[in-house]
């Protein structure tokens, strides 16, 4: 098996030479064929490709990318439950959250029965709140829940019960908290009332600072407004890996959900983390949810590469950034419930695929990880879509659409998928203004890929994820680096340690910068000001 650079392959010389003899995207979008070979369909979702400027000819040369790379035989070592997470030493089985099973039956079995037995004490808490067997101290009814987590343990949840209020009971408020900023806690605690309000602590670490600190201000307001220590149990759950550090802060087992070290942070949505989903639109939602991650799962382990749609949109996704000069992935979602999944993927993405060694830890010659950014239509056609139409940059967007109104509004409606493909089809044709008149010219020849989902429901929502998931995968596998872990993020945990002690103490920190010794300094005379 391949594990070497991308750019000694064969394919990618090709590739190179290829782009820089690509016909303009007008050209190509007459091309014979071009649907059936870049439009698939995947449960309720369609994945729309016949507009990202690749020629057919050129596909070739991408599947050869993905074979030199060894992309399938990567992917058949992740769903057999090897540990492909190098640096930590770990599997990387979030497929088994959903029902996948994993490929090796000798690993199987226990994983399966972990799953499944921390699945049902979910499903078991959801329904004691729902039908009133949990009470909080003083006997009411729970019918608010504060949800307390942040990246991986927030982004997922939050994405889906907005996505999905739709399906959502009304009898049971939801709030996030995720920032370290107080503004956010402050605001959920003041739409709850401490003896109704159930808080789950969402941290695979349990060590997570901005949710340590907001656990702790979260208990502290419960105990100081009549909530007892014995109270706490019915206040407080946990899903967490560390058992032992939820368990100090106070919590029976009983209240503790596991999740496993082989659950990675931004993939963990399908892991008890979920919860607070299972408890806004209910068990059955969640298991649609589940089962179309699952259903993507099956595509991902069994398509041809070339109608497998993640492996797909990773090939594509390399050809634009490394061989385009796609410096980055507009995510364009052309329905307000999905105003989170720029965010959701931004970590998904970039926490994942932002990486500069390869999985020998040697420097990579190639770039890597975009950014990814976005937000909902109509309103970015207001705001960043001049710079998309003509700005300098090269770039490639995602948008996503739903066919189905569930509003009823359906001029509305209608509006809202003609701007989307409009703005598809703008960014693919461009506009050639008469001679004088260049200001209105627009150059076009940027890739789009155009994905729809029938209707904004669980299954479509778990089948879209997952699809972004394993194309997330595939990108690594191709770039030759590891997807699974994220120790950048660490150096900026580290250094806020000693700039908190200036802050807050009087001793120097000969450790600090003059720039920010001296910001410091400025910052301690203003908070003494008051
Ligand atoms: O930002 C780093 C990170 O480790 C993410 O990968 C993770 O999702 C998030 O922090 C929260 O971590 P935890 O669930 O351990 O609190």
């Amino acid at each position: 098996m391949s594990q070497s650079s991308p750019t000694a392959t064969e394919a990618w010389a090709q590739l190179a030479q290829a782009a820089q003899q690509n016909p303009p995207l007008t050209e190509l979008l007459t091309e014979p064929g071009r649907d059936a070979r870049l439009c698939h369909t995947l449960g309720q979702c369609r994945f729309d490709f016949s507009k990202q400027h690749v020629a057919l000819a050129q596909l070739e040369h991408l599947y050869q990318l993905a074979d030199e790379q060894a992309v399938a035989a990567k992917r058949d070592q992740l769903l057999a439950g090897e540990k492909i997470n190098r640096s930590e030493d770990r599997a990387v089985l979030h497929t088994a959250l959903r029902g996948t099973p994993l490929s090796d039956p000798t690993r199987n079995q226990d994983i399966s029965a972990a799953v499944d037995g921390v699945l049902q004490r979910t499903y078991a808490l959801v329904k004691a709140v729902q039908n009133g067997d949990w009470r909080g101290h003083t006997g009411k009814r729970i019918n608010n829940v504060v949800h307390i987590g942040i990246g991986g343990s927030h982004l997922g949840p939050q994405l889906v019960t907005d996505a999905l209020a739709q399906h959502a009971r009304n009898d049971l408020s939801l709030h996030y908290v995720a920032n370290i900023d107080a503004f956010e806690l402050e605001q959920a605690l003041a739409r709850s009332n401490p003896e109704t309000t159930l808080f789950v602590i969402a941290s695979k670490s349990f060590t997570t600072l901005e949710t340590q600190i907001n656990a702790s201000s979260a208990r502290s307001w419960f105990l100081e407004r009549g909530g007892t220590l014995a109270g706490i149990a019915q206040h407080f759950v946990a899903v967490t890996n560390n058992i032992e550090a939820a368990a100090r802060f106070g919590l029976p087992e009983d209240n503790l959900l596991p999740m496993w070290d082989w659950v990675g942070g931004r993939f963990s949505l399908w892991s008890a983390v979920g919860l607070p989903i299972a408890l806004k639109i209910g068990c059955d939602n969640h298991a649609a949810l589940l089962a179309g991650a699952k259903l993507a799962d099956e595509h991902f382990a069994s398509a041809d590469l070339g109608d497998n749609v993640p492996m797909l949109m990773a090939l594509l996704a390399t050809w634009n950034y490394n061989f385009l000069g796609a410096t980055s992935l507009a995510l364009l979602c052309y329905d307000e419930r999905l105003k989170l999944l720029p965010n959701f993927l931004q970590q998904l993405e970039m926490e994942s695929n932002g990486k500069s060694v390869d999985l020998h830890g040697q420097p990579v010659d190639y770039h890597t990880m975009a950014v990814l950014w976005g937000g909902t239509g109509t309103n970015g056609q207001h705001a960043y879509h001049q710079l998309l139409h003509q700005g300098t940059r090269a770039y490639a967007a995602d948008f996503v659409m739903v066919g189905h109104d569930d509003h009823r509004r359906r001029e509305h409606h209608n509006w809202l998928s003609a701007n989307a493909m409009a703005q598809s089809q703008a960014m693919a044709q461009g506009f050639q203004a008469p001679e004088g008149e260049t200001h209105r010219s627009v150059a076009g020849n940027h890739s789009s890929t155009i994905i729809t989902l029938d209707e904004l429901g669980p299954h479509a929502l778990g089948v879209l994820l997952a699809v972004y998931e394993h194309k997330v995968f595939c990108q690594a596998a191709i770039w030759n680096i590891n997807a699974f872990d994220q120790w950048g993020v660490e150096l900026g945990k580290n250094l806020a340690v000693p700039i908190y002690g200036a802050l807050t103490g009087d001793a120097e920190q000969t450790s600090l910068d003059p720039s920010t010794t001296a910001l410091i300094k400025h910052l301690k005379k203003n908070v003494n000001r008051r």
